[in-house]
């Protein structure tokens, strides 16, 4: 895609942190976007704010990435709405940190199904409807963590790595659909992940709106080659 303007996009989580930094990134390049995430109050905030990022229609829609119905219904709308569907970004995640002895099953089941099933769901529900346009782009937001584990990350470091090698096989199904797919490695970034201070460590963090110009950048990379694995992380973390 050498530009997005007119592109129909969609992100999950968009209503706050990296979601919401990509989701003002696409619109200021002219895409029209919906975003969606689980809080009503989340979504109704971050909609003034894509707004005033550019030119770009917003729709936002409440759906749960676990729920396969409302995933449905949410690339439905969108494609209602805008006429199709172009881009699709995973990005919404979780995590809970617990050694496995102390996680209970639930809490384990919370983050798989949110961060690899979720994810599933929606690329089964967008890809046909790409494939009847001729093509798409699906970008998923993983983590420095599906490559380097590390102690009460378990459940979280299994879903990014399961996501890594879930975009590597759906890239090779899907690349002569015309539909490129690419993954996304952050290490820390500076948001509020699971309750966590925004502020905190934001001078050397990578922060939402890099994560997001690599995300605009691999959209608009030439279609002869694919860039399918982008590791970005702080140039200088704290020294150890
Ligand atoms: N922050 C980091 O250091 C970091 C590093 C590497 C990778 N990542 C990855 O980047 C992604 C975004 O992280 P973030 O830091 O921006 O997190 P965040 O600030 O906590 O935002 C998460 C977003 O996902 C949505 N969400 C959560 N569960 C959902 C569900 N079941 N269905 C739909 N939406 C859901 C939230 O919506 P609600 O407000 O409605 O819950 C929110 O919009 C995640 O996949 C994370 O694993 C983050």
């Amino acid at each position: 895609m050498e530009s997005l303007n007119g592109k129909v996009a969609i992100v999950t989580g968009g209503s706050r942190g990296i979601g919401l930094a990509i989701a003002r990134a696409l619109v200021a390049d002219g895409a029209r976007v919906a975003i969606t995430g689980k809080s009503a109050a989340h979504l109704s905030a971050a909609r003034p704010l894509i707004e005033k990022a550019g030119p770009g229609a917003v729709e936002t829609l409440q759906a749960d990435v676990r729920r396969y119905d409302e995933v449905e219904r949410a690339i439905d709308a969108t494609v209602t709405r805008f006429g199709g569907l172009d881009i699709l970004i995973n990005n919404a995640g979780i995590g809970i940190f617990a050694d496995v002895a102390d996680m209970t099953p639930a809490q384990w089941s919370e983050v798989i199904d949110t961060n690899l099933t979720g994810v599933f769901f929606t690329c089964h529900a967008a890809i046909p409807r790409m494939r009847r346009r001729g093509g798409g782009f699906i970008i998923n937001i993983s983590s420095l963590a599906g490559k380097s584990a590390f102690p009460t990350a378990a459940a979280y470091c299994a879903t990014k790595s399961g996501l890594n090698a879930f975009s590597e096989a759906l890239m090779q199904e899907v690349r002569y659909d015309n539909i490129r797919v690419s993954y996304v490695m952050p290490g820390s970034v500076a948001t509020g992940f699971m309750g966590g201070d925004e502020s905190k460590g934001a001078d050397w963090k990578v922060s939402s709106d890099e994560v997001a110009a690599v995300v605009v950048n691999l959209l608009r990379h030439p279609a002869r080659s694919l860039p399918s694995r982008v590791e970005l992380r702080p140039t200088k973390p704290p020294r150890k």
